[in-house]
């Protein structure tokens, strides 16, 4: 026998092994700093575009790393991710813009509709951090629910805690000092405890945001199937990831007739 030929069951298997374990591999838990990313995150770039592992989660959970793995953003936004919690499918994040040490002369501004708008709520664990500035002819509110907060800021600012945040439905702005309004969320656990002097710290430690297991799939069940969760960024959909290959919805538990090899899909109406 020809020695090469010795090397071809080899050669297979190993070809076997890379195209078998290509899908799963690509989406081993991906870290940044101390975040560990899995599904429905998942790591892309700035540079990678569009990345190789975006079906390792949804698209709207892309999170970028900076080199030193010190900021993970939401696909380079202003929105860090410092925790994530899997289980209560929730995640503490903090908005750059004030997340400095002068976070307090920073928050002329509302956060965004547009992290509201898409598959995070902020919930109502956190409570309305507000702030009035701009205020007409110079007039400071005066009351005891107003801090002067303005210590190292260039211009006035005013703070007073609301209660729970609710992002459509914003406390109700203090009209009678003719001032301009704004409202942050902040953690609801901090806020109790904490003083105006540490406002700036409660802006910086962020606050909770959960996401709607039905728009990225319930990837517990299907990792409990023994599956792994991936995302069809085409279709729009979640799809379990079988160790035998197949490509079932929502778990691996989903009944269908197996046909490996060809386009095999269980669907939710298949199961029991
Ligand atoms: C990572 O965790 C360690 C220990 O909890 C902490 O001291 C450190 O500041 C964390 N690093 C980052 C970048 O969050
Ligand atoms: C994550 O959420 C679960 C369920 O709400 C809770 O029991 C657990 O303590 C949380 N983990 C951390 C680290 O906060
Ligand atoms: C923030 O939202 C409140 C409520 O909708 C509004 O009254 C206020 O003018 C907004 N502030 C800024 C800076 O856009
Ligand atoms: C500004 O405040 C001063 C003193 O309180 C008052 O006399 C003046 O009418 C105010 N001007 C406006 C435009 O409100
Ligand atoms: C608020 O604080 C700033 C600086 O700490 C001070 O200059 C200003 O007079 C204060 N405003 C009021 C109404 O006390
Ligand atoms: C004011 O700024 C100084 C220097 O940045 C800082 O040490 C101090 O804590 C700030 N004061 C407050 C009340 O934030
Ligand atoms: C709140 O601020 C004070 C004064 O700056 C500081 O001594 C204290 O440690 C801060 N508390 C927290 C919980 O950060
Ligand atoms: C799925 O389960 C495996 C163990 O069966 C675990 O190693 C993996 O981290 C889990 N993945 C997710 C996304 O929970
Ligand atoms: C695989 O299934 C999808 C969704 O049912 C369908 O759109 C696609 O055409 C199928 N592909 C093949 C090769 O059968």
């Amino acid at each position: 026998m020809h020695p090469t030929l010795l090397f071809l069951p080899l050669l297979a298997s190993l070809l076997l092994l890379l195209f078998h374990d290509h899908a799963s591999a690509d989406c081993e838990p991906a870290a940044c700093g101390n975040l560990t990313l899995r599904y429905p995150f998942w790591l892309g770039s700035s540079t990678n575009n569009p990345p190789s592992s975006s079906s390792c989660g949804h698209p709207g959970f892309e999170v970028w790393c900076s080199g030193d793995g010190r900021v993970a953003s939401l696909k380079g936004t202003y929105i860090h991710v410092l925790s994530i919690n899997y289980t209560a499918s929730s995640l503490v994040a903090s908005h750059a813009r004030v997340a400095g040490d002068d976070g307090v002369c920073q928050t002329n501004f509302n956060v965004s509709s547009s992290i509201v708008l898409s598959l995070f709520n902020i919930t109502p664990h956190n409570r309305a951090l507000c702030f009035l500035y701009d205020c007409n002819n110079g007039t400071a509110p005066s009351g005891p629910e107003y801090v002067n907060t303005t210590s190292n800021c260039s211009t006035p600012i005013y703070a007073y805690l609301g209660g729970a945040y609710y992002w459509e439905k914003p406390p109700a702005p203090i009209t009678t000092w003719r001032c301009e309004f704004a409202y942050m969320p902040v953690l609801g656990s901090e806020a109790a405890v904490m003083t105006a002097a540490n406002y700036s710290r409660l802006l910086k430690d962020g606050f909770v945001l959960d996401w709607e297991v039905a728009g990225v799939g319930d990837c517990r069940a299907c990792n409990a199937s023994g599956g792994q969760c991936r995302y069809d960024s085409a279709a729009a959909e979640f799809w379990c990831h079988c160790p035998d290959g197949r490509r079932a919805r929502p778990t691996c538990a989903a009944e269908c007739s197996p046909s490996p090899g060809v386009n095999f899909t269980c669907h939710a109406n298949a199961m029991n």
